[in-house]
């Protein structure tokens, strides 16, 4: 039922009174974030009153719960109760907007937050609490995660589902809804941390793990809400750099901790399920980038193959052309000891072709490169692929195997033929924005950093999802 504008308005005096009496009630303050950081009204979260807003957290707002809007001067917040009221929500405004207020105050920012690097450092420790819906949880969350939907955390029921012994970190696309969650946590007793940014935000988290620290060091830099995976390999103080992702910078980051120097960067091929930061870290540290010339670029880059030999330090890189995955897949063999395979060998399984369209042709190809190639390298050879299925376990925080444990791996036994029809019958989604992805990868399409994340969100629907 559409109210009046008039029965909308709730004073300061009315409104200290609820607070008092701790009456279940949600208090956004609509002002300038830099304006609210200055000075807000204690237990007010701050919230910015969009198309996209309107549509992703106030229809998750139960209607039966008080909502109190601020702003200064009164009129936009009396704007906004005015509509949020004719979506038959609970809204009110404050008389005379934050100037009338001369209750309890706070600044700096809304709520607590926990940022992406923090909570892949105590991931173990803390209550994971997703308030997106169950649709999206089920596509994507990061493992662990327990789902409670926004619109159900109103709920005293469904709030004795989460433990009090716990640091409670809240989750959504991007921060917006998980940050209203906490707020209504906070109003049930219940101290939360929302991540920022949210899942793009997780996406984006690089974590190092130092796996090789011998004259040749090898650091692996996983991309943790993704799977995917990156190395750094050193030696002599230069470094080169395979796969890099974004944010390019972490590279760069770790490399100066190190002291090392990055001279080299490769891509092992034209990836699909990432964007590919192998162009702009060479770029911004004066590296060398190294590309399959098997592959189609659009852009200028020293262009490599078969049997191509690279030295960088004292250590040495050979290249194998490995098709199968896609037609112009590279793995380099460095200081034959270590073998970077990009998705054609990974710890748990065989990689698989990345189009589907001549999967029966890739197939054959990706056969005679495990078993004329690969699987003839040496048993003790480490194997480090690009990424990790969800289910396999790290070996001391990282990802990686042996020729010798890849020759186990099942169906590595079995003639070809066998081997071609068993995986042409597989079918798998595709990388969401794989399309997107190809094309920026190739240079044909430029893209703003900042949409990265969006794009990587997948495998699920997030990437369109603003809240
Ligand atoms: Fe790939």
């Amino acid at each position: 039922m559409t109210q009046n504008n008039q029965n909308l308005g709730i004073t300061a005096n009315e409104l200290n009174e609820d607070l008092a009496q701790q009456k279940p009630l949600l208090l956004f303050d609509l002002r300038l974030q830099s304006d609210f950081e200055k000075s807000h009204i204690d237990g007010s979260v701050h919230a910015v009153c969009d198309a996209q807003s309107k549509e992703k957290i106030m229809t998750k707002i139960p209607k039966n719960t008080k909502i109190v809007l601020i702003s200064d001067p009164e009129d936009f917040s009396k704007e906004t109760a005015s509509m949020m009221s004719s979506l038959g929500l609970d809204s009110h405004y404050l008389t005379g907007g934050f100037s009338s207020w001369a209750g309890k105050t706070t600044t700096g920012p809304t709520g607590k937050t926990i940022s992406p690097d923090n909570l892949a450092k105590q991931l173990d420790d803390v209550f994971l609490l997703d308030v997106r819906n169950t649709d999206e949880f089920s596509e994507f969350q990061i493992p662990g995660s327990k789902n409670i939907p926004l619109g159900e955390l109103f709920d005293a029921k469904t709030l004795s589902q989460i433990p009090k012994d716990k640091q409670v970190v809240t989750i959504c696309p991007h921060g917006n809804r998980a940050m209203v969650a906490s707020f209504a946590l906070e109003r049930a007793g219940i101290a939360s941390q929302t991540l920022e940014g949210g899942l793009a935000g997780w996406n984006q988290v690089l974590k190092p793990v130092s796996i090789v620290n011998d004259a040749t060091k090898i650091i692996q830099v996983q991309k943790v809400g993704k799977g995917c995976l990156s190395h750094i390999v050193a030696s002599d103080g230069k470094a080169m750099v395979i796969d890099p992702l974004y944010p390019f910078e972490k590279y760069i980051d770790i490399a100066k901790e190190r002291g090392f120097k990055i001279t080299k960067v490769f891509d092992t091929h034209q990836h699909a399920d990432h964007v590919s930061a192998a162009r702009d870290l060479a770029k911004s540290t004066g590296a060398e980038l190294y590309l399959s010339k098997y592959e189609g670029y659009d852009y200028d880059a020293n262009f490599i193959g078969d049997a191509d030999k690279i030295s960088f330090g004292a250590a040495n890189l050979r290249v194998i052309h490995t098709p199968g995955h896609t037609p112009g897949s590279l793995s380099f063999v460095v200081d034959e000891k270590y073998v970077f395979t990009g998705d054609i060998l990974f710890v748990e399984s065989i990689g698989r072709p990345d189009l589907r369209d001549n999967a029966e042709e890739f197939t054959e190809d990706l056969y005679n490169t495990l078993h004329e190639k690969l699987l003839k390298l040496s048993d003790n050879t480490m194997v480090f692929p690009t990424h990790h299925g969800e289910d396999v376990k790290s070996e001391n925080d990282a990802f990686y195997s042996t020729i010798q444990q890849s020759k186990k791996l099942p169906w590595l036994d079995i003639s070809k033929q066998e081997f071609v029809r068993k995986v042409v019958a597989i079918t798998r989604p595709r990388p969401m924005n794989y399309r997107k992805i190809i094309t920026v990868n190739k240079g044909e399409l430029e893209l703003v950093h900042s949409e990265i994340p969006d794009l990587e969100i997948g495998p699920n629907r997030c990437a369109v999802d603003a809240s």
